[in-house]
Protein backbone atom coordinates (compact mmCIF):
# COMPACT_ATOMS: atom_id res chain seq x y z
CA UNK A 1 0.00 0.00 0.00
CA UNK A 2 1.31 3.53 -0.81
CA UNK A 3 2.22 5.58 2.06
CA UNK A 4 -0.49 8.34 3.20
CA UNK A 5 0.60 11.88 2.95
CA UNK A 6 1.05 12.03 6.56
CA UNK A 7 4.17 9.65 5.94
CA UNK A 8 5.77 12.24 4.49
CA UNK A 9 5.67 14.95 6.87
CA UNK A 10 8.91 16.49 8.05
CA UNK A 11 8.38 19.16 10.66
CA UNK A 12 11.34 21.53 10.57
CA UNK A 13 10.93 22.88 13.90
CA UNK A 14 14.55 22.76 14.09
CA UNK A 15 15.24 24.54 11.01
CA UNK A 16 19.27 25.59 10.84
CA UNK A 17 17.58 29.11 9.21
CA UNK A 18 20.24 32.19 10.74
CA UNK A 19 17.51 34.60 9.85
CA UNK A 20 15.32 36.57 12.16
CA UNK A 21 12.37 34.84 13.13
CA UNK A 22 9.87 37.83 12.33
CA UNK A 23 11.50 38.74 8.33
CA UNK A 24 8.28 38.24 7.15
CA UNK A 25 6.00 39.86 9.51
CA UNK A 26 3.13 40.94 7.44
CA UNK A 27 3.97 38.99 4.23
CA UNK A 28 1.82 36.54 2.61
CA UNK A 29 2.78 33.52 0.56
CA UNK A 30 0.91 31.87 -2.37
CA UNK A 31 2.37 28.57 -3.38
CA UNK A 32 1.02 25.86 -5.63
CA UNK A 33 1.62 22.40 -4.31
CA UNK A 34 1.64 23.43 -0.93
CA UNK A 35 -0.21 20.50 0.68
CA UNK A 36 2.80 18.62 0.80
CA UNK A 37 6.49 17.34 0.32
CA UNK A 38 9.05 20.00 -0.12
CA UNK A 39 6.42 22.62 -0.91
CA UNK A 40 4.91 22.29 2.55
CA UNK A 41 8.18 22.51 4.19
CA UNK A 42 8.96 25.42 2.23
CA UNK A 43 5.65 27.03 3.51
CA UNK A 44 6.43 26.01 6.71
CA UNK A 45 9.85 27.92 6.72
CA UNK A 46 8.33 30.94 5.44
CA UNK A 47 5.60 31.16 8.32
CA UNK A 48 8.39 30.11 11.18
CA UNK A 49 9.80 33.34 9.79
CA UNK A 50 6.47 35.45 9.94
CA UNK A 51 4.75 35.45 6.68
CA UNK A 52 0.84 34.08 6.60
CA UNK A 53 0.37 32.05 3.54
CA UNK A 54 -2.07 30.37 1.00
CA UNK A 55 -1.46 26.87 0.18
CA UNK A 56 -3.08 25.54 -3.06
CA UNK A 57 -3.37 21.88 -4.81
CA UNK A 58 -5.74 19.38 -5.78
CA UNK A 59 -6.69 17.58 -2.66
CA UNK A 60 -9.05 19.61 -0.31
CA UNK A 61 -8.32 17.32 2.76
CA UNK A 62 -4.61 17.53 2.69
CA UNK A 63 -4.62 21.06 2.27
CA UNK A 64 -7.12 21.53 5.28
CA UNK A 65 -5.17 19.08 7.32
CA UNK A 66 -1.33 20.79 6.74
CA UNK A 67 -2.80 24.38 6.83
CA UNK A 68 -4.33 23.27 10.87
CA UNK A 69 -0.81 21.75 11.05
CA UNK A 70 0.86 24.47 9.60
CA UNK A 71 -0.68 27.18 11.66
CA UNK A 72 -0.66 25.32 15.09
CA UNK A 73 2.96 25.02 14.87
CA UNK A 74 4.10 28.28 13.73
CA UNK A 75 0.72 30.22 15.32
CA UNK A 76 0.44 32.20 11.26
CA UNK A 77 -2.76 31.89 9.30
CA UNK A 78 -2.64 29.03 6.72
CA UNK A 79 -5.60 29.44 3.63
CA UNK A 80 -6.15 25.98 1.77
CA UNK A 81 -7.61 26.86 -1.40
CA UNK A 82 -8.64 23.60 -3.40
CA UNK A 83 -7.37 24.36 -7.23
CA UNK A 84 -5.70 23.23 -10.24
CA UNK A 85 -3.05 24.51 -11.99
CA UNK A 86 -4.12 23.29 -15.66
CA UNK A 87 -7.44 25.02 -14.94
CA UNK A 88 -6.33 28.51 -14.88
CA UNK A 89 -9.75 30.04 -13.48
CA UNK A 90 -9.42 27.91 -10.51
CA UNK A 91 -6.18 29.72 -10.01
CA UNK A 92 -7.87 33.00 -10.34
CA UNK A 93 -10.01 32.12 -7.77
CA UNK A 94 -7.25 31.26 -5.46
CA UNK A 95 -5.22 34.15 -5.88
CA UNK A 96 -9.05 36.17 -5.39
CA UNK A 97 -9.54 34.59 -1.66
CA UNK A 98 -6.05 35.08 -0.96
CA UNK A 99 -6.65 38.99 -1.56
CA UNK A 100 -10.12 38.69 0.42
CA UNK A 101 -8.30 37.27 3.66
CA UNK A 102 -4.84 38.46 3.48
CA UNK A 103 -4.86 41.73 1.15
CA UNK A 104 -2.20 40.98 -0.59
CA UNK A 105 0.56 38.15 -2.20
CA UNK A 106 4.37 38.86 -1.56
CA UNK A 107 5.89 35.90 -2.57
CA UNK A 108 4.73 33.44 -4.50
CA UNK A 109 5.89 29.47 -5.01
CA UNK A 110 5.51 27.74 -8.13
CA UNK A 111 5.89 24.08 -7.29
CA UNK A 112 2.77 21.89 -8.04
CA UNK A 113 4.56 18.90 -10.24
CA UNK A 114 3.71 15.60 -11.63
CA UNK A 115 5.81 13.18 -12.08
CA UNK A 116 6.72 9.20 -12.77
CA UNK A 117 9.20 6.85 -14.04
CA UNK A 118 8.96 6.08 -17.54
CA UNK A 119 10.70 5.19 -20.71
CA UNK A 120 10.24 7.69 -23.80
CA UNK A 121 8.52 4.53 -25.70
CA UNK A 122 6.20 3.94 -22.34
CA UNK A 123 5.38 7.48 -22.19
CA UNK A 124 2.25 8.14 -24.36
CA UNK A 125 1.77 11.70 -25.87
CA UNK A 126 -1.21 12.18 -23.15
CA UNK A 127 1.38 11.13 -20.41
CA UNK A 128 4.34 13.79 -21.86
CA UNK A 129 1.24 16.37 -22.07
CA UNK A 130 0.26 16.14 -18.54
CA UNK A 131 3.29 16.75 -16.92
CA UNK A 132 4.27 19.85 -19.27
CA UNK A 133 0.76 20.84 -18.37
CA UNK A 134 1.08 20.51 -14.34
CA UNK A 135 4.42 22.08 -14.67
CA UNK A 136 5.57 24.50 -17.17
CA UNK A 137 2.03 25.77 -18.15
CA UNK A 138 0.91 25.40 -14.54
CA UNK A 139 3.70 27.87 -14.04
CA UNK A 140 2.62 30.05 -16.71
CA UNK A 141 -0.51 29.88 -15.24
CA UNK A 142 0.47 31.09 -11.59
CA UNK A 143 2.53 33.62 -12.71
CA UNK A 144 -0.34 35.28 -14.89
CA UNK A 145 -2.72 34.79 -12.02
CA UNK A 146 -0.58 36.45 -9.52
CA UNK A 147 1.73 38.76 -10.96
CA UNK A 148 -0.36 42.22 -10.82
CA UNK A 149 0.00 41.65 -6.97
CA UNK A 150 3.55 40.55 -7.10
CA UNK A 151 4.51 44.09 -8.95
CA UNK A 152 2.16 45.92 -6.31
CA UNK A 153 3.88 44.47 -3.30
CA UNK A 154 7.68 44.24 -4.96
CA UNK A 155 7.61 40.62 -4.22
CA UNK A 156 9.32 37.68 -5.68
CA UNK A 157 9.10 34.47 -7.37
CA UNK A 158 10.34 30.70 -6.72
CA UNK A 159 9.64 28.26 -9.21
CA UNK A 160 10.88 24.79 -7.95
CA UNK A 161 12.56 22.73 -10.59
CA UNK A 162 14.99 19.82 -10.89
CA UNK A 163 18.81 19.06 -11.96
CA UNK A 164 17.58 16.14 -14.15
CA UNK A 165 17.73 17.99 -17.30
CA UNK A 166 21.20 18.92 -16.99
CA UNK A 167 21.84 15.41 -18.31
CA UNK A 168 19.98 12.77 -20.13
CA UNK A 169 18.34 11.52 -17.16
CA UNK A 170 16.57 8.27 -18.08
CA UNK A 171 12.86 7.55 -17.70
CA UNK A 172 12.55 11.19 -17.09
CA UNK A 173 12.01 12.96 -20.49
CA UNK A 174 8.77 14.25 -19.55
CA UNK A 175 9.90 16.12 -16.13
CA UNK A 176 12.77 17.02 -18.34
CA UNK A 177 11.31 18.81 -20.79
CA UNK A 178 9.31 20.12 -18.62
CA UNK A 179 11.44 21.74 -16.38
CA UNK A 180 13.95 23.14 -18.75
CA UNK A 181 10.75 25.38 -19.72
CA UNK A 182 10.05 26.29 -15.80
CA UNK A 183 13.90 27.22 -15.97
CA UNK A 184 13.28 29.69 -19.21
CA UNK A 185 10.41 30.92 -18.22
CA UNK A 186 11.74 31.97 -14.77
CA UNK A 187 14.12 34.54 -16.10
CA UNK A 188 12.45 35.71 -18.92
CA UNK A 189 10.01 36.30 -16.03
CA UNK A 190 12.90 38.15 -14.16
CA UNK A 191 14.15 40.29 -16.94
CA UNK A 192 10.77 41.51 -17.64
CA UNK A 193 9.22 42.47 -14.05
CA UNK A 194 12.87 43.08 -12.54
CA UNK A 195 12.27 47.18 -13.38
CA UNK A 196 8.88 46.81 -11.69
CA UNK A 197 11.05 45.32 -8.62
CA UNK A 198 9.82 41.78 -8.52
CA UNK A 199 12.81 38.86 -8.44
CA UNK A 200 12.32 35.62 -9.98
CA UNK A 201 14.17 32.98 -9.28
CA UNK A 202 14.67 29.03 -9.36
CA UNK A 203 15.49 26.49 -6.50
CA UNK A 204 16.66 22.89 -8.27
CA UNK A 205 16.37 20.25 -5.24
CA UNK A 206 18.31 17.38 -5.57
CA UNK A 207 17.25 13.82 -4.31
CA UNK A 208 15.19 14.78 -1.16
CA UNK A 209 14.60 12.37 1.37
CA UNK A 210 11.07 11.56 2.54
CA UNK A 211 9.44 12.98 0.29
CA UNK A 212 6.77 11.68 -2.43
CA UNK A 213 8.93 12.76 -5.27
CA UNK A 214 11.42 10.80 -4.06
CA UNK A 215 9.86 7.49 -3.41
CA UNK A 216 8.07 7.69 -6.78
CA UNK A 217 11.64 8.00 -8.16
CA UNK A 218 14.12 5.91 -6.83
CA UNK A 219 14.15 2.20 -8.06
CA UNK A 220 13.15 0.20 -5.05
CA UNK A 221 15.86 -1.47 -4.54
CA UNK A 222 18.21 1.74 -5.19
CA UNK A 223 21.57 1.47 -3.40
CA UNK A 224 20.92 3.97 -0.46
CA UNK A 225 25.03 3.82 -0.22
CA UNK A 226 25.55 5.62 -3.38
CA UNK A 227 24.24 8.96 -1.33
CA UNK A 228 27.41 8.96 0.42
CA UNK A 229 29.32 9.56 -3.18
CA UNK A 230 27.59 12.71 -3.39
CA UNK A 231 29.94 15.86 -2.38
CA UNK A 232 28.41 16.36 0.71
CA UNK A 233 27.65 12.96 1.84
CA UNK A 234 24.13 12.28 2.07
CA UNK A 235 20.65 12.77 0.47
CA UNK A 236 18.90 16.06 1.21
CA UNK A 237 16.47 16.62 3.17
CA UNK A 238 13.21 19.30 3.04
CA UNK A 239 15.03 21.49 5.81
CA UNK A 240 17.55 22.47 2.88
CA UNK A 241 15.04 23.54 0.25
CA UNK A 242 13.56 25.67 3.27
CA UNK A 243 16.34 27.13 4.28
CA UNK A 244 17.29 28.45 0.32
CA UNK A 245 13.53 29.28 0.18
CA UNK A 246 13.84 31.83 3.08
CA UNK A 247 17.33 33.16 1.69
CA UNK A 248 15.96 33.68 -1.89
CA UNK A 249 13.25 35.53 -0.61
CA UNK A 250 15.00 37.67 2.24
CA UNK A 251 16.47 40.67 1.31
CA UNK A 252 19.52 39.30 1.47
CA UNK A 253 19.03 38.27 -1.39
CA UNK A 254 17.67 41.33 -3.38
CA UNK A 255 20.46 41.33 -5.68
CA UNK A 256 19.84 37.84 -6.73
CA UNK A 257 17.54 36.86 -9.65
CA UNK A 258 17.19 35.12 -12.85
CA UNK A 259 19.56 32.63 -11.54
CA UNK A 260 18.96 29.12 -10.75
CA UNK A 261 20.06 27.47 -7.47
CA UNK A 262 20.70 23.62 -7.30
CA UNK A 263 20.47 22.78 -3.56
CA UNK A 264 21.34 19.43 -4.12
CA UNK A 265 24.57 18.72 -2.22
CA UNK A 266 26.52 18.92 -5.27
CA UNK A 267 25.29 16.02 -6.85
CA UNK A 268 24.54 17.93 -9.64
CA UNK A 269 28.01 17.21 -10.28
CA UNK A 270 28.52 13.52 -9.62
CA UNK A 271 27.06 10.48 -12.05
CA UNK A 272 24.22 9.85 -9.45
CA UNK A 273 21.33 12.21 -9.14
CA UNK A 274 18.75 10.18 -8.74
C1 LIG B 1 3.62 5.90 -17.95
C2 LIG B 1 1.92 7.12 -16.98
C3 LIG B 1 2.37 6.77 -15.67
C4 LIG B 1 3.53 5.92 -15.58
C5 LIG B 1 0.62 8.02 -15.47
N1 LIG B 1 0.83 7.89 -16.80
N2 LIG B 1 1.54 7.37 -14.75
N3 LIG B 1 2.54 6.69 -18.10
N4 LIG B 1 4.12 5.52 -16.72
N5 LIG B 1 4.02 5.54 -14.39
C6 LIG B 1 0.03 8.42 -17.88
C7 LIG B 1 -1.41 7.90 -17.86
O1 LIG B 1 -1.51 6.59 -18.38
C8 LIG B 1 -2.10 8.93 -18.74
O2 LIG B 1 -1.82 8.72 -20.10
C9 LIG B 1 -1.38 10.22 -18.38
O3 LIG B 1 -0.12 9.83 -17.79
C10 LIG B 1 -2.15 11.04 -17.37
O4 LIG B 1 -2.37 10.23 -16.23
P1 LIG B 1 -3.57 10.50 -15.20
O5 LIG B 1 -3.41 9.57 -14.07
O6 LIG B 1 -4.86 10.52 -15.94
O7 LIG B 1 -3.31 12.01 -14.78
P2 LIG B 1 -3.44 12.69 -13.39
O8 LIG B 1 -4.40 11.97 -12.50
O9 LIG B 1 -3.71 14.10 -13.66
O10 LIG B 1 -2.00 12.51 -12.72
C11 LIG B 1 -0.91 13.27 -13.12
C12 LIG B 1 0.38 12.45 -12.97
C13 LIG B 1 0.48 11.87 -11.56
C14 LIG B 1 1.55 13.39 -13.26
C15 LIG B 1 0.35 11.34 -13.97
O11 LIG B 1 1.67 11.13 -11.45
C16 LIG B 1 0.36 12.92 -10.49
O12 LIG B 1 -0.70 13.49 -10.27
N6 LIG B 1 1.36 13.22 -9.77
C17 LIG B 1 1.27 14.30 -8.75
C18 LIG B 1 2.12 14.01 -7.63
C19 LIG B 1 3.57 13.89 -8.00
O13 LIG B 1 3.94 13.26 -8.99
N7 LIG B 1 4.41 14.45 -7.17
C20 LIG B 1 5.79 14.27 -7.31
C21 LIG B 1 6.41 15.38 -8.01
S1 LIG B 1 8.13 15.15 -7.72
P3 LIG B 1 -2.85 7.95 -21.10
O14 LIG B 1 -2.17 7.96 -22.43
O15 LIG B 1 -3.01 6.56 -20.56
O16 LIG B 1 -4.12 8.74 -21.08
C22 LIG B 1 8.96 15.92 -8.83
C23 LIG B 1 10.42 15.79 -8.57
C24 LIG B 1 11.24 16.24 -9.75
O17 LIG B 1 8.46 16.49 -9.70
C25 LIG B 1 12.66 15.72 -9.73
C26 LIG B 1 13.32 15.47 -8.41
C27 LIG B 1 14.72 14.83 -8.50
Amino acid sequence: MAPTAAAYVQPIADSTSVFKEDIFKGKVLFCTGGGSGICRGMTEAMMRHGANATIVGRKLDRLQQTAKELSEATGRECLPVQADVRQPATLEEAVAKTIEKFGRIDFVICGAAGNFLAPISGVSENAFKTVIEIDTIGTYSTIKATIAHVRASKGAYIHVSATLHYNGTPYQVHVSAAKAGVDALSAVLAVEEGPHGVRSNVIAPGPIANTEGMDRLSPKNVDKDKFNAYPVGRQGDVKDIANATVFLFSPAASYITGQVLPVDGGSEHTRYQL
